[in-house]
């Protein structure tokens, strides 16, 4: 039997995140079992930067609860994350988690190509912010198929089902789920499906999913884009994905290469400003530059 994982972004127990998974596992008709993840209930620490993960074959220098996440993607068969709006924005829980998301590099092989879906939740109509594409960014780089992102509005814990097409979404999601490629939407990045873009100067614009950039048309049947896929892809083929990877590995030999120099402009800066710290730490050292 296949295993969905859901993974919660919000904090909140039976919100509208939890019934919006447990609504996307109802109709689902593949058989499964549901696991459920909040990802507030475990102790997962800010990434410190180090890049060890990378050399260490995805082991993290942090002795927290990331390895038992770790698991449950790697049992996943496939994921729905469901996360709040907060401040326009997918909550925190998301970019937390995510951000310890290198180490999970050495285990493309592993992750590759799991089907996923993302919902986000609003609590007041057009108020998401970068919602979708903060969800939709999460499941890139934990490196998912993503078949569908979309946007539910209510404030309540359970209002999202006071609107019954809200159900119909949830369903068509979780029959999305386990289909072929979704259909490329209007208004949508050809290369990657994200819908949020930033105007560049020339006249294009810059895919904030994919960060490619193209020309842009607009006429009376909508928006239309000509963006292609740049050099330096990261998550648009398992082999983009292994590029990145090797790339950042390599980024070891430069820095040592340029350790000098690098020291020179950061050591000018140490004794800048006064630091405020958290009263454990008062005594602590000033961080320095390596
Ligand atoms: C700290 C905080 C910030 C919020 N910011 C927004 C917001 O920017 N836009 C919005 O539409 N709703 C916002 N909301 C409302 C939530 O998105 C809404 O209540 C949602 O139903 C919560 O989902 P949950 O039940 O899964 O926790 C905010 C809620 C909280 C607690």
């Amino acid at each position: 039997m296949k295993t969905l994982l859901g993974i919660l972004g919000s904090p909140r127990k039976l919100g509208n995140s939890e019934i919006a998974v447990k609504a996307i596992s109802r109709a689902l008709q593949e058989p499964h079992e549901l696991k459920l993840l909040r990802i507030s209930d475990f102790d997962i620490r800010p990434c410190r930067g180090c890049y060890t993960c990378l050399f260490k074959e995805g082991r993290c220098v942090i002795d927290d609860d990331l390895p038992r996440i770790r698991e449950a993607l790697f049992d996943a068969d496939a994921l729905v994350v469901a996360a709040p709006t907060y401040f326009l924005g997918p909550n925190a829980t998301l970019k937390h988690l995510l951000d310890r998301g290198l180490s999970l590099l050495a285990y493309i092989e592993t992750l590759w190509g799991k089907p996923a879906v993302g919902v986000g939740i609003a609590g007041i109509v057009g108020k998401e912010g970068y919602t979708r594409l903060g969800i939709q960014s999460f499941l890139r780089a934990l490196m998912c198929d993503v078949k569908g992102c979309e946007i539910l509005y209510g404030a309540l814990p359970g209002e999202i089902f006071l609107n019954e097409a809200n159900e119909e979404i949830l369903s068509g999601l979780a029959a999305a789920l386990f289909q072929g490629p979704p259909a490329t939407k209007n208004a949508a990045c050809p290369v990657c499906g994200g819908d949020t873009f930033r105007f560049l100067e020339n006249g294009h614009v810059r895919c904030m999913l994919c960060s490619n950039t193209g020309a842009f048309q607009m006429d009376e049947n909508g928006v239309t884009f000509d963006i292609q896929p740049a050099t330096h892809e990261m998550f648009l083929s398992k082999a983009s994905a292994i590029r990145h990877r090797e790339w950042l590995k390599g980024m070891k030999a430069r820095f040592l290469e340029e350790k000098d120099r690098l020291k020179k402009i950061c050591i000018d800066y140490l004794k800048d400003g006064t630091w405020i710290k958290p009263s454990r730490l008062e005594k602590a050292e000033t961080p320095r530059c390596s």
